[in-house]
């Protein structure tokens, strides 16, 4: 992606192989600011405190904090507590423990002394390999929007209408992102493309870092109550959904940001195609059930009870919503049950969202699924 013109990465390691780069995102669409990170202890929490979000920037950004752990010991006590220091800081999204592992299982058989500059190389190969993926996932996204776009064009359309919630975007992964891949793709090769946003409460990512990126991009795109996207889909406004994952099981089903869930029920009520884009560390491959088996993370009632936002004068300042003593809940992600799934869109092809339809695009994981 490109910010007033110049291609930016969402992380990026400074040259001095002690410090990485990140946006901290919880201060946009307001302000752009990277921030610095050389330790575990910061990496972990800007992870945490969602300063970088989304599965696969939680993933590189934990790769960086093995890198950054290891500065003055790389000892394998080191690296085990770094591991367990990077997981603990958010359950639903699998690219972190992906991430992790890749980490761990490379640095494990390379001598103490040479560990902290491979942990840098292969931390720079997990972002290098997230934004080829996703490049991937757009070239074939891009065929689905296209085919789409020209049934909408013979009937008179003049744009094509993609609902997405959530931002599983180019802020969401190293480069491109996953469900906005493809509409990048689109509108880079000419497609009339315009976005529904989900604002997505409680944190807004789609009012705040969709809108953000698209806008930077010169996407045409319009932000939407997460209310509104049923109505839409009843009036023939919207022609596709795509989304991203947290999770997908090896049977198909997606954990994504709240409300996702909804938004596939409202689609198949209306014909809506509902796809989910994702690259290959999102499946965990050891689960089959969604419901059962994929950790939601409970975030605070605070989320739920304040807004922020930026005043006429420029100040960004919260406010309550709510009032006093009424308790709020805040579960931060649901499951879309495969049945409710058009299409997984994925760095290997589109496939149906069930344990086949997976593993006709990840046949090695054959021998684990008869397991
Ligand atoms: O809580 P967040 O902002 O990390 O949640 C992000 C999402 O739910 C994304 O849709 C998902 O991580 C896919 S990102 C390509």
């Amino acid at each position: 992606m490109k910010i007033n013109g110049v291609p930016t990465r969402t992380i990026r390691p400074a040259t001095d192989d002690a410090t990485v780069e990140i946006i901290d995102q919880t201060r946009l669409p307001h302000v752009l600011a990277f921030e610095a990170l050389s330790t575990l202890e910061q990496a972990a929490a800007a992870i945490k405190e969602m300063k970088v979000r989304g599965a696969p920037l939680i993933g590189a950004t934990a790769a960086y904090g093995m890198a950054l752990a290891l500065a003055s010991d790389a000892s394998d006590a080191r690296i085990a507590d770094a591991y367990k220091v990077l997981l603990a800081t958010r359950p639903t999204a699998v690219n972190l423990r992906w991430a992790l592992d890749e980490m761990r299982s490379v640095l494990a058989p390379v001598p103490v002394g040479e560990r902290r500059a491979a942990a840098w190389k292969k931390a720079a190969a997990i972002c290098d390999e997230d934004v080829a993926l996703n490049a991937s996932i757009g070239d074939h996204g891009l065929g689905i929007v296209k085919a789409l776009w020209d049934k909408r064009r013979a009937a008179g359309a003049i744009r094509v209408n993609i609902l997405t919630h959530c931002n599983a975007g180019w802020l969401a992964t190293v480069d491109w992102g996953t469900a906005t891949a493809p509409i990048y793709k689109a509108h880079d090769a000419g497609i009339p493309v315009h976005v529904w946003a989900d604002e997505t409460r409680p944190r807004n990512q789609g009012a705040s870092l969709t809108a953000r990126e698209l806008n930077w991009h010169g996407v045409p795109h319009t932000v939407i109550a997460d209310n509104a996207g049923g109505h839409l889909m009843q009036h023939g406004l919207v022609d596709m959904c795509i989304v991203g994952t947290d999770r997908t099981t090896a049977a198909g089903d997606v954990a994504n940001k709240i409300g996702t869930y909804l938004k596939a029920l409202a689609a198949k009520d209306n014909g809506v195609p509902f796809y989910v884009a994702l690259p290959g560390p999102t499946i965990d491959w050891t689960i089959t059930d969604g419901l059962e088996q994929i950790p939601i993370e409970e975030r605070s009632a605070d989320e739920v009870i304040f807004i922020s936002g930026r005043t006429a004068d420029g100040r960004i300042e919260s406010v309550r919503l709510t009032p006093d003593g009424s308790p709020a809940a805040n579960p931060a992600f649901d499951v879309t049950p495969a049945r409710l799934v058009t299409g997984l869109i994925t760095e290997r092809g589109v496939s149906p969202a069930s344990p086949e339809g997976l593993l006709s695009l990840y046949p090695e994981r054959r021998a684990q699924a008869a397991q």
